[in-house]
């Protein structure tokens, strides 16, 4: 299977976006517009994300809000779980819908875990876990929606105390940083669409429905 689904350009497949950028840049606010213009145009359209509902995005998400502790390395692997499963559980898996050509937008994929992973640790290392994934299924297109981390803090800064603000910026700056130099490391085999999510809501996606529709019509 792996093979056949490498590039997922065959006609009678489902396309497969992913949506990618720091939080608060906008993702999920773009996903639902493009879900709706979609279905407007008649392509059938599955959104989801990462992490994931299963028992293993569970544990993620339990991470996540501190509940539980274990060490960066864990926290990387268990998205790989994630990503596998989300790729090819047998109820929603991503590759059997793409077969039965729905096409299916993702908030968060691989891109995800080489930038914030890759703050803690090798990014080469990041790439190298996900390699089951990369080599499953890449995306049609990872759209990256590139949005100045103190306008994305503002965008979800409200009720927090100063301090996680701060240290959430930081962050945010870095990853920012992370995404940009995994891009420029996977050029060759990627196809990424960086589109400037400082703009209005309405502006952004008439900008990604502008590159979406070359995409679907190919
Ligand atoms: P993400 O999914 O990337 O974390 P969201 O789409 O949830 O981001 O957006 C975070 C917040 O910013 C939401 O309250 C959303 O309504 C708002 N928002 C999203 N895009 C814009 C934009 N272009 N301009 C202003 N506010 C926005
Ligand atoms: P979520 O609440 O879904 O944030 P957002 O709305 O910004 O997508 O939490 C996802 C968090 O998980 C986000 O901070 C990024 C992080 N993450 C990783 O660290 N590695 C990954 O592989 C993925 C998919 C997400």
């Amino acid at each position: 299977m792996a093979d056949t689904m490498k590039n997922n350009e065959s006609a009678d497949q489902g396309k497969f976006i992913a949506f990618e950028g720091i939080d608060g840049s906008g993702k999920s606010t773009q996903i639902r517009i493009l879900n709706e213009r979609m279905k407007k145009e008649g392509i059938h359209c599955y959104t989801t994300m990462e992490p994931t509902d299963s028992p293993i995005g569970s544990l993620i998400h339990q991470i996540m809000t501190g509940r539980i502790r274990t060490d960066n390395k864990v926290i990387a692997a268990l998205f790989v779980a994630d990503r596998l499963d989300h790729l090819l559980n047998d109820v929603d898996g991503i590759v059997s819908k793409i077969n039965e050509g729905t096409t299916v937008l993702t908030d968060r994929y691989y891109f995800s875990s080489y930038a914030y992973h890759s703050v803690d640790m090798p990014m080469d290392w990041v790439i190298q876990a996900n390699g089951q994934s990369s080599s499953i299924l890449r995306p049609t297109a990872t759209i990256f929606i590139d949005t100045d981390p103190d306008t994305a803090m503002e965008r979800i800064a409200k009720n927090r105390d100063h301090q996680e603000l701060f240290e959430k910026k930081s962050r945010l700056v870095k990853v920012r940083e992370k995404y940009l130099e995994a891009f420029e490391k996977l050029k060759e085999e990627e196809r990424i669409l960086v589109i400037d999510g400082n703009r209005s809501v309405q502006e952004i996606a008439d900008h990604i429905w502008e590159q979406v529709k070359v995409l679907i019509s190919r």
